[in-house]
């Protein structure tokens, strides 16, 4: 059995990767700003603190960890960028012990295909520098490209990352997944109206018939968690039914 913690994990996406794993008999460990196993809000570096230390007393193994967790429009720019990037990269690096105590420990991150959207390339650095103070002043000013901004940045954290001392060389392996739309209730205000559907239409361009549920990602997520994902190392397939092909061709291989 393995032990398996998700973060965002009462969200649409959460939600079918824990009843995945649990399917597949695995011990998930569940996080959320309100509910789960353990609630904490993300986006609040105290929380994270908190959270990291409440996990460390109650397990000695982490085999996984799966970071769900994230907000979109109409959230406040701040709030999306602390929940988005400082919620994954500011509270992943203090579980390494508890990974490493693993024979086959993964780390698994949802970014977005909204990290081939236009970003503000300041909003990133300070991420990735790890100024949350500043990223947050940056994202007020960045407005509506706060979002793409968070999720890139995340992208590049994790390559960075997963090579990173402490982690590949440890056996840690750390990956992620960019989803294209999915119908949950981060989509839903979008999906509901004929102009949300526009926007997603240009946004998220589809080159199958619908946008996906959230169980159609759920085994991917859970590869990418399991021993069997042996030789995987800082890669971030979009799942998207085409969106990142038609949006950049045939260009970045
Ligand atoms: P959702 O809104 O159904 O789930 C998000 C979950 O994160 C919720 O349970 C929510 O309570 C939790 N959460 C939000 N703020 C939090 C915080 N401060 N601390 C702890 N938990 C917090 O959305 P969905 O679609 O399941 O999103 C999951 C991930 O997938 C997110 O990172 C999102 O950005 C990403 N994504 C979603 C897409 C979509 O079309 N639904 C497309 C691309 C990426």
């Amino acid at each position: 059995m393995r032990n398996i913690l998700v973060t965002g994990a009462s969200g649409g996406i959460g939600t079918a990767l824990v009843n995945h794993v649990q399917s597949l008999g695995w011990r998930p460990f569940q996080v959320d700003v309100h509910g789960g196993d353990w609630s904490a809000d993300l986006g609040v570096p105290e929380q994270r603190t908190l959270l990291c230390e409440r996990i460390a007393r109650s397990c000695d193994v982490l085999d996984a960890v799966v970071c769900c967790a994230g907000v979109a429009p109409p959230v406040d720019p701040e709030k999306i960028v602390s929940v988005n990037f400082f919620g994954v990269a500011g509270f992943l690096g203090r579980l390494l012990p508890l990974l490493q105590a693993s024979a086959s420990p993964r780390v698994v991150v949802v970014t977005s295909i909204a990290s081939v959207h236009p970003v503000d390339a300041a909003l990133m650095d300070l991420c990735l520098a790890g100024d949350e103070l500043r990223a947050r002043e940056r994202a007020m000013q960045t407005g509506a490209l706060a979002y793409a901004s968070s999720k890139a940045a995340l992208a590049r954290w994790v390559r960075r990352t997963a090579i990173s001392s402490g982690w590949a060389d440890r056996g840690v392996l750390l990956n992620g997944i960019a989803p294209g739309t999915i119908k949950t209730a981060m989509a839903q205000p979008l999906l509901s109206t004929g102009e949300g559907r526009d926007k997603l239409a240009r946004a998220t361009p589809l080159a199958v018939a619908d946008y996906a549920e959230p169980a159609d990602i759920a085994p991917l997520l859970a590869f990418l968690a399991s021993a069997d994902a042996r030789f995987i190392v800082g890669q971030i397939p979009f799942v998207d039914g085409g969106s990142e092909v038609l949006l950049r061709g045939e260009a970045p291989v």
